[in-house]
């Protein structure tokens, strides 16, 4: 626990301190749950919406994006339920007068009797070396089996009152369990209470007699209300897709874990319409669809998890969470839900018109069923990023921080370094910078001692350093630092942009 809490605050530490993330308001002490990106941060940022945006939009005929306003008509969170469901079941500690999602109380307590069956296979796993066998291990030690049925009563206890909204209940739980407040270390808490966490405004100049609005808390409902339009302005037909990237907020009471879990943040959202029936098909193709889009960024399949839903919500009939496993455990990154016909029925309900679509195959008229995928950009830039961040110890005893990104995903794709500041080099590196610099985001840099700007290059996350020395000038070629295994290879200047182009792609996974 102690290192993970090390590993986390230091990816929070390299995070500022390279520009990629800083405290929102920070001058003014900040803003909670509130961030900003930096210039590095929104290159990463704006790399991930790209490579999610290619993959759904781009690689997918029958997928089309959108990009509706943040502000909707009111009635539009009635229907979708929003304005009476949108809830955290909160719960006070009396003694340090702090607040907690009742939920995440319980949730967390799980994840540390997680932790300690992880221990126990790790224990194992190195004490058995190659012989380890950790199916049969976790299927048959004695502490571990325990710890599981710990677990799963817990989650039973934890799923029925989710289901009943059974507020005593989850009290009750958190009370037998002896959970206490981090803060005071008490158990002193008071009862559980409902807390919806949408923001709301007012729309027009004067308040008074004005509508109330709501900042959106996700970005699916911008695509429902849109469907009509989507559908026959573009002759869509049904398998068909829409798309958005959007910023949604949330007033989550909790909020921690850094840019985890947000008050605004950003959410990369796809509704994949379908005949109903076909639902469950389509459930599973998008399930395995997306982690494989998680995995051709190249982080190991083992930092994935699904999770399937025991408590599934009144709209849906099926869904799963990716999780990944963060610094601090396993948590969600990503949803996928079959909502049924919920969201468009309502929507017909609640507006008057008729959201349905005509199968001319089937020759009838219904209203499709949805898979939905959503993810947050935020909460992928935090895994992604959390698990490049490395500290290598070389052969000469020297430390180097390094930022394993994707290249795909990197902000710069190269950096361009005259060896020394003099001698006709700077000049040739800026011809190499201004022939490159219309295909990728490139740095150039000719500060300090060259040792100094590869690591710097590396705590960055670029995973190319191109020098220009001497030989360059005589035989038009340069050399190619390559920043996960620093070996090194000469390339002749007319062959750098296709080098580049064919090292930066993402992972195939088939
Ligand atoms: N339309 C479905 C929906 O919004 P969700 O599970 O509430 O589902 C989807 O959110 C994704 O949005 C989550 O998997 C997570 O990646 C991201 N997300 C949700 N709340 C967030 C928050 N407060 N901060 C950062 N990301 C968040």
């Amino acid at each position: 626990m102690a290192n993970q809490e090390e590993a986390f605050k230091k990816v929070v530490s390299h995070a500022k301190e390279y520009g990629y993330i800083f405290p929102s308001s920070e001058i003014y002490d900040g803003l909670a749950a509130v961030y900003d990106y930096g210039q590095l941060g929104v290159e990463l940022k704006n790399n991930i919406k790209q490579y999610w945006w290619k993959s759904m939009v781009q690689y997918h005929e029958n997928i089309v994006g959108i990009d509706s306003a943040i502000f909707m008509h009111p009635s539009i969170w009635k229907a979708s339920g929003h304005v009476d469901a949108f809830n955290d079941p909160l719960i006070d500690n009396k003694d340090s007068k702090k607040r907690y999602r009742a939920d995440v109380l319980i949730e967390d307590h799980i994840a540390k009797i997680e932790d300690k069956i992880k221990k126990e296979v790790e224990k194992a796993q190195k004490r058995f070396g190659d012989a380890f066998n950790r199916e049969q291990f976790v299927s048959t030690n004695p502490r571990v089996l325990e710890h599981q049925a710990k677990i799963d009563e817990i989650t039973r206890r934890y799923s029925e009152c989710m289901n009943a909204n059974d507020l005593a209940g989850l009290r009750q739980l958190i009370i037998d369990l002896e959970i206490a407040c981090p803060i005071s270390g008490t158990r002193n808490w008071t009862e559980v209470r409902q807390f919806n966490l949408m923001f709301a405004t007012k729309m027009g100049s004067v308040s008074e007699g004005s509508d109330t609005i709501y900042l959106r808390p996700e970005t699916a409902q911008g695509i429902f209300v849109n469907f009509l339009n989507v559908q026959k302005s573009g002759r869509m037909k049904v398998p068909f897709g829409i798309a958005q990237i959007g910023k949604a907020f949330r007033n989550e009471i909790v909020a921690r874990q850094f840019i985890f879990r947000m008050r605004e943040f950003e959410q990369m959202e796809m509704q994949f319409f379908v005949r109903p029936g076909e639902e469950l098909k389509w459930f599973e193709y998008w399930k395995a669809e997306r982690l494989k889009w998680h995995l051709s960024m190249g982080i190991p399949a083992e930092k994935y998890r699904y999770h399937d839903h025991e408590k599934l919500a009144h709209y849906a009939n099926a869904a799963t969470d990716i999780e990944f496993e963060f610094p601090f455990g396993f948590k969600e990154l990503e949803g996928i839900h079959s909502r049924t016909d919920f969201d468009l029925t309502r929507h017909s309900e609640f507006s008057g018109k008729k959201l349905q679509y005509f199968d001319s195959e089937l020759n009838e008229n219904y209203t499709p069923y949805v898979i939905e995928t959503s993810i947050g950009v935020d909460r992928t830039f935090l895994a992604v990023f959390s698990h490049a961040l490395k500290e290598e110890t070389l052969e000469d005893g020297s430390v180097r921080s390094v930022l394993g990104l994707p290249a795909v995903l990197a902000p710069y794709k190269a950096a361009v370094l005259p060896l020394v500041k003099k001698d006709g080099l700077p000049e040739k590196a800026r011809e190499i910078f201004d022939m490159l610099k219309f295909d990728f985001m490139l740095q150039y840099d000719e500060k300090d001692a060259i040792g100094r700007r590869y690591r710097r290059q590396d705590a960055i996350g670029t995973p190319y350093c191109i020098t220009v020395d001497n030989d360059t000038l005589s035989d038009n070629s340069v050399t190619v630092r390559e920043r996960d295994t620093m070996s090194q290879e000469r390339i002749p200047i007319e062959n750098l942009k296709t080098y580049l182009h064919q090292h930066i792609q993402p992972i195939s996974v088939q």
